[in-house]
């Protein structure tokens, strides 16, 4: 089992807090999203009112050694606003400034430890560097859901100091788990029809995803550059679109078995093409027919209808990954028809990926969707149905 913050007394303890600040940036080093922060802050309450003595930390980036334009002062200081309080950063994540701080927390501060990644052993799991990082913990909470497919010394390593009746999840950690723990759930228990609704640029980064749900969902709309493989796959003519020309035998072998299973995989119809990636605008045509000249980089209406029509009727949804090039506004109207469908929908949704969540923020409609993944790879390793070593080192037999 795995306790939860809420179960371990924490008061006038040492709470050593592992949460996911790795936020995007500005060009001038400011905080660019603070989705992130937010996301962890019940559980930082949590701890603040139950009189913890709370040390934070997280990477940030991925820097080899101390990189200025990496630390974490810009995201203690958005974290200070938000709770309403000082957070004091460590001048380093291990050493005698870190020690001090920590040894001079009173119940209910703050501190932030700097950028685990400046030290390598943080990535390399370097036994020295977690039992550093354990002298700061008489209890272990990770909250940082987004890092759990790495077996680092914060989200792994430093656990095995640490009393197993004093290591726990946070919140946030803990409705992840839920929520996209129910997506793999028992099939005879899931709410139908159950949709998978991806996109994103290659097959090859999904192929493990849609393995994993094949025996659980009752369909799959798939669109994006991966949907060019597929549709290649099936004998269409896609023009210059990108296709992975080594997927295609794979593409064909999902597809059969999909078929063999009864598990409809549906396609787009008609895509927005254009001649490359920087044109003012696209035009519409069929997707089996798409000419030598140009490029899918959307899909069409046509398709963006049919799916949003089954997504309205469906009970349970799992999307990631955009429909089209979203980021350019010629060819974000399929990925952000997507997201007013899913969040239309009235069953379980539950969004993952960094640009599937973008576009759910960028349509205004975070409220109305089950669960947002703060997590990117990690929720797609969670999908793909591996067991994350982040959560796994969380397990105690009590
Ligand atoms: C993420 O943003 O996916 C997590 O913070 C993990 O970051 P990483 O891919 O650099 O390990």
């Amino acid at each position: 089992m795995i306790k939860s913050i809420a179960d371990l007394p924490i008061e006038g303890k040492r709470v050593f807090l592992r949460v996911d600040l790795n936020v995007p940036l500005t060009p001038a080093c400011g905080v660019a999203d603070d989705s992130r922060i937010r996301a962890c802050l019940p559980t930082i309450e949590h701890a603040i009112k139950h009189g913890a003595r709370v040390v934070l930390a997280s990477h940030l980036g991925r820097p080899k050694g101390p990189q200025p334009a990496l630390s974490l002062e810009p995201v203690g200081a958005r974290l200070a606003e938000l709770l309403g309080r000082e957070v004091l950063l460590t001048d380093e994540a291990v050493g005698d400034g870190a020690r001090k701080v920590v040894a001079d927390l009173r119940d209910g501060d703050v501190a932030l430890l700097e950028n685990l990644r400046f030290f390598p052993g943080e990535e390399s799991n370097d036994e020295s560097f977690a039992k550093q990082l354990a002298s700061y913990a008489d209890v272990y909470v990770n909250d940082a859901f987004g890092t759990a497919h790495r077996a680092h010394a914060s989200t792994v390593g430093m656990i095995a100091y640490v009393s197993p009746s004093a290591r726990g999840a946070g919140f946030l950690m803990k409705r992840e788990i839920e929520f996209l723990g129910r997506l793999l759930g028992e099939p005879e228990r899931l709410g139908r029809p159950y949709l998978a609704v991806i996109g994103g640029a290659k097959v090859a980064d999904k192929i493990a995803v849609l393995e994993n749900l094949l025996g659980r969902v009752n369909a799959f709309l798939i669109g994006g550059a991966m949907a060019n493989t597929f549709l290649k796959a099936k004998g269409a003519n896609v023009g210059k679109s990108r296709v992975e020309e080594d997927k295609l035998a794979l593409a064909r072998a999902f597809l059969k078995k999909a078929e063999d299973r009864g598990v409809e995989v549906l396609l787009p119809v008609d895509v927005v093409v254009a001649s490359g990636l920087d044109a003012a605008s696209g035009q519409i045509v069929r997707a089996d027919a798409m000419p030598a000249d140009s490029m899918a980089l959307d899909i069409g209406p046509e398709s963006s209808a049919g799916f949003a029509d089954r997504i309205a009727r469906a009970k349970t949804v799992f999307w990631n990954g955009p429909m089209g090039v979203f980021e350019k506004k010629p060819f974000a109207a399929g990925t952000l028809a997507v997201a007013k469908a899913v969040a239309a929908c009235r069953g379980l949704t539950v969004v993952g990926g960094g640009d599937s969540v973008a576009a759910v923020n960028e349509a205004g409609i975070a409220d109305q969707i089950s669960h947002i993944s703060t997590g990117g790879g990690a929720s797609l390793e969670f999908i793909e149905g591996k067991k994350l070593p982040g959560i796994a080192a969380l397990e105690v037999n009590e």
